[in-house]
């Protein structure tokens, strides 16, 4: 029996990578225009790292980590997320030291140990952003309009973006006492996993997806009426410097998210299209995060979204790539000399397909139909003894004659033939 992959686990084909491509492509080229640069983390890490930042009560520390103890007897886990890792990077590295301004972006691989559906994998991609040693209002905005420009140049109009505030270690716990209070006399509406963390981690019901919570959270208290003073300004402004940039965004009070490290500005971009999974990208501040893992007391924020989800809104966009040109061969002289002209013009830049097996040219023409070239170049034995052959556009369907050189093919393709 043939082996198959994982359960959760996929391959990303040719034809599907090409887009993936294109989004990693976007990315860096968005980034970099406001001034990050790429870091590369390892993607194993001690599990220490993720229960300490992330949090023990979260889903993803409880139960869907990939942990294990290697060879060594060392407790290690895949990562679930790229922001531990960076944080922790960034405090080994003494970043901070030259300047606790950083700008960072990632790409890659994480794994989380989650009932797989559509847009929802074992293995899964994050492209990811954070920015640190930045208290001011005016990062939380810049952040947000980096990821709402990415989307834009993109040409989605879909997804959206939503913001909310968690608030601060000064005035988080009081709200949290006031809805504990609220949920008290209905508790028996939550779902188990929230009735479980009634205790550990009561805010997630205000996000759960269960109709018992959503019944039971009618009416709850808002963490944004219980911001303490800092917060608030702090809130108010990222909402100034997003109307004064031109950022669409809405507020939802009931996002929480799902990793405890987060304080202030939260937000996600937000999409209709991809059912239950519905956010393409998530984020916000984490200004406790850095000193939690031992490095100094330095603020951060940052986001990553799902490149799988961000494909699938991209599933109508054709992002096939088309060779530039093919040459047809007639006859076994004129195929030697396809295969050279084929390599000359590969060495000048072009992307160039031939028959290798040299075949009938019916089959040679279905194949360039099937590559779909912007150019075809039939060559038989007349074209050899002329020294030119004709060049065809495909897509204006004029035709000229060139001489059978490498240079002289590419300056008629590029010029316009
Ligand atoms: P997160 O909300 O856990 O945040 O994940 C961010 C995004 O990753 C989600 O919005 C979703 O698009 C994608 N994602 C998460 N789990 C899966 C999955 N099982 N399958 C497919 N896609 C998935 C974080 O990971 C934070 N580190 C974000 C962050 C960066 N916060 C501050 N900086």
């Amino acid at each position: 029996m043939a082996i198959t992959g994982i359960k959760g686990f996929n391959d990303i084909l040719p034809g599907e990578v090409e887009k993936w491509q294109h989004i990693e492509a976007t990315a860096r080229r968005v980034f970099e225009l406001y001034g990050l640069s790429e870091i590369r983390i390892p993607i194993l890490e001690k599990t220490e790292l993720f229960c300490r930042s992330i949090g023990d009560a979260t889903d993803i520390v409880e139960k869907e980590m990939y942990s294990f103890v290697d060879k060594g007897e060392n407790k290690v886990t895949m990562r679930p997320e790229g922001t531990a890792s960076v944080m922790r990077a960034y405090v080994e590295h003494k970043m901070h030291a030259l300047d606790p301004v950083a700008r960072l972006y990632y790409m890659g691989p994480m794994f989380r140990y989650e009932r797989p559906q559509k847009g929802r994998y074992r293995q899964f991609h994050q492209i990811g952003a954070e920015i640190t040693g930045v208290a001011a209002p005016t990062v939380d905005a810049q952040v947000l309009t980096m990821l709402t420009h990415f989307f834009q140049e993109l040409g989605l109009t879909e997804p959206s973006l939503q913001i909310n505030s968690l608030g601060c270690p000064c005035c988080r716990p009081a709200y949290r006492e006031a809805l504990k209070k609220f949920l008290l006399d209905r508790i028996d509406k939550l779902c188990d996993d929230c009735k479980r963390r009634y205790d550990t981690n009561p805010l997630r019901a205000l996000d759960c997806k269960s109709a018992g919570c959503q019944e039971a959270t009618q009416g709850a208290p808002s963490m944004l009426d219980h911001l303490c003073a800092e917060c608030g300004d702090h809130f108010d402004k990222t909402r100034k410097y997003l109307e004064l940039v031109g950022t669409p965004y809405s507020i939802n009070q009931r996002m929480v998210r799902g990793l405890d490290y987060y304080t202030r500005t939260t937000f996600e971009m937000v999409t209709t299209m991809l059912g239950s999974q519905s956010a393409v990208a998530a984020g916000g501040r984490y200004d406790g995060l850095i000193s939690s893992i031992g490095g100094p007391q330095i603020p951060g924020i940052g986001f990553a979204m799902g490149v799988e989800r961000v494909a699938l809104l991209l599933a109508e966009k054709d992002f096939s790539r088309r060779p530039d040109l093919f040459i047809a061969a007639l006859g076994d002289e004129a195929h030697p000399e396809a295969f050279r002209l084929m390599s000359a013009l590969q060495r000048l830049g072009l992307a160039v397909e031939i028959d290798y097996e040299g075949k009938s040219l019916k089959s040679q023409m279905r194949r360039a139909d099937k590559f779909n070239s912007r150019f075809t170049l039939i060559i038989g034995g007349d074209e050899l003894a002329r020294g030119t052959a004709p060049l065809k556009n495909m897509d204006g369907g004029s035709q000229i004659d060139v001489n059978l050189d490498a240079a002289s093919i590419q300056a008629a393709m590029t010029g316009g033939a």
